[in-house]
């Protein structure tokens, strides 16, 4: 049992044995020789009780145990996490709880040599980087005045992920990162296949920033401009068809690049004032400006659904409350930071992004009866993501008129007749919470189930066989579970060919390997509509996807309106299917 608070008793935290092993190994505070010194409870104390006495700067007399028991309250019950900075350094010396950066690379030795400084920094406290490359003038361009001599965005690139790579976040893992180059660069084509060896840039994807220019010449097959991004004069002309080709060959054969749609990005900019967005973060989930950094917050959707008579809904009085708190929590998250580099600390103060989202979408699902793939999902998707926003802005605004609104509101898309006075430029993100929904139990992001049978590679090389947690209680609820029916998930028959299973539990038990990639799109879409910020989601395509559906699946993510696309095909991640051959 937890202990908890020293005064009075509390609840047991729910933990599942892989949930305790990763705070184990990552997040309860340690002693010099190693030994955990700190419970799960006592972690959530920590960080809720450092994030509540921000209170205090905004109102000396503000009830900050009443604030510090609501934020326990809802991250002890798994209601509602912040992101793994937060839970890791809140408390401590110099603690950096944010998990999103981004960082421009200037056109200059110095700068590109700041920004791997900047990269050592951002890493070594916990967060991950999205770099915009594309201000870098081109390889073999003038240096001081003699030609031939620049090394390119490419040749850079290696260099700012081994800078990444000999970092280990806070001493516990390494950080992501991502590059984006445009596609207008004279240097795009080299930088489409910059992954083509497989140990190249670890830890570190690409994509290519697209425009509305580019997609327009894709869809008329004509040639668009190349710009020397130090001159600002036109290089020569590509054919959009014959580059769109080569991104997704490359992409067909590696995963990367990704694509993101630049111009889609901008117009979503709620601080244009500000300048343009150049770059996203790390898992894509985030449009950040130059210096710009986001804490992250995820609500649990597993834990938003109860009973009614015979039925499971949506308890939309308990997540408003967790959205409430959640943005409370994240608001203050920007107040008791410690930045690693003024510069960040300036420009997120200025706009004080916050990013709230969601995880664990596949269990609402399960639980609510409904298939990850079919047009009733996406009408979940929309209706929780839309209350989610809605709810973050409210509490948004309502922090605005006790705290004010954000510095950088005048001139914002929000300074506008029916414009909201918010305390925050964007309010919600979707974020991946690899390692968040692992402590919260729940279903990966907005992702479907992986396998209802899978081996977890739990931490450094431990492995783990985990049964679908809901599918083992229907099993056992509605009488068909059974050794040989885990005999059989065990040895790869899929869960459509068992006799014995009911028909509706094999249609919402579908796992990822069984859903097209039009539905991940639409899922996706689906949550991208009612989001102030990006959405992370991994699109898998079937191992014999080719090259020509791949391409199909961009344009249509393109048409849906996602604001950036990655697909994987057949790829080997944390999870792994035991029956990972039988894609179709
Ligand atoms: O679940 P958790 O809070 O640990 O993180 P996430 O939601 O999976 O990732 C959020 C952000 O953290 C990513 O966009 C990256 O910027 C950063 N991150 C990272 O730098 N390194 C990792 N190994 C994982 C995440």
């Amino acid at each position: 049992l937890d202990a908890g608070s020293k005064a009075a008793p509390q609840p047991e935290i729910e933990l599942t044995a892989n949930a305790r092993r990763v705070l184990e190994k990552r997040y309860l505070r340690k002693d010099a020789a190693g030994r955990v010194i700190e419970t799960p409870a006592e972690m959530f104390r920590r960080v809720a009780g450092t994030l509540a006495a921000a209170e205090r700067q905004y109102d000396a007399r503000a009830d900050v145990a009443a604030k510090e028991a609501e934020f326990y309250g809802v991250m002890s019950r798994l209601e509602f996490l912040p992101n793994s900075p937060t839970l890791l350094n809140a408390g401590k010396k110099n603690g950096q709880l944010a998990a999103c950066f981004a960082l421009p690379v200037e056109d200059s030795v110095e700068g590109i040599f700041d920004a791997m400084k900047y990269t050592a920094l951002i890493h070594k406290s916990g967060g991950g980087t999205g770099y915009s490359l594309s201000r870098l003038r081109p390889a073999g361009d003038m240096v001081d005045g003699v030609s031939g001599i620049a090394g390119g965005p490419v040749s850079f690139l290696s260099a700012l992920s081994a800078a990444s790579d000999v970092i280990r976040q806070g001493g516990v893992r390494r950080g992501c990162s991502i590059g984006l180059l445009s596609v207008h660069h004279p240097d795009i084509l080299k930088f489409i296949v910059a992954k083509d060896d497989p140990l190249a840039l670890t830890n570190f994807c690409i994509s290519v920033a697209v425009t509305d220019d580019f997609m327009d010449a894709l869809e008329s097959g004509s040639d668009y401009d190349l710009i020397n991004p130090r001159t600002g004069k036109l290089t020569g002309r590509l054919n959009a068809v014959e580059v769109f080709k080569k991104i997704v060959a490359q992409s067909w054969k590696t995963g990367d690049p990704g694509l993101v749609f630049i111009d889609r990005v901008n117009r979503g900019n709620p601080t244009p004032n500000l300048g343009p967005v150049e770059t996203v973060t790390g898992c894509a989930e985030q449009a950040l400006l130059p210096y710009e950094s986001c804490n992250l917050g995820s609500v649990n959707l597993a834990k938003m659904v109860k009973q009614a008579g015979e039925k499971m809904v949506v308890d939309y009085d308990k997540l408003a409350a967790a959205v409430k708190t959640g943005v409370n929590l994240l608001d203050n998250v920007i107040d008791v930071n410690c930045y690693p580099l003024l510069q960040v600390e300036e420009v997120t103060k200025q706009t004080r992004k916050i990013g709230l989202g969601v995880m664990g979408f596949a269990d609402m699902l399960v639980l609510l009866g409904v298939p990850y793939d079919s047009f009733e999902a996406v009408k979940i998707a929309e209706y929780v993501m839309g209350f989610v926003t809605e709810k973050a802005r409210d509490a948004s605004e309502e922090l605005a008129e006790k705290r004010g609104v954000f510095p950088a509101f005048k001139g914002s898309v929000h300074d506008a007749p029916g414009g909201r006075r918010q305390r925050h430029a964007s309010c919600t993100t979707v974020a991946p919470t690899g390692t968040i929904s692992l402590i919260a139990g729940c279903n990966v992001g907005i992702e479907p189930f992986y396998a209802t049978v899978f081996v977890r590679n739990v931490l450094d090389g431990e492995n783990l066989l985990e049964i679908n947690p809901y599918f083992e209680s229907a099993a056992r609820r509605e009488g068909f579970y059974s050794g040989e029916l885990l005999q059989k998930l065990v040895s790869c028959i899929d869960l459509t060919q068992i006799d014995g299973v009911p028909e509706r539990i094999k249609r919402v038990y579908v796992t990822s390997n069984r859903i097209k990639p039009e539905w991940h799109v639409r899922i996706q879409a689906a949550f991208q509509r009612h989001t102030d910020g990006a959405v992370s989601k991994m699109t898998n395509v079937p191992n014999l996807t080719t090259p020509q559906q791949q391409a199909d699946i961009f344009l249509f993510g393109y048409r849906e309106g996602v604001k950036g696309i990655t697909l994987y095909r057949d790829s080997s991640r944390e999870l792994e299917s035991l029956c990972a051959d039988e894609k179709a």
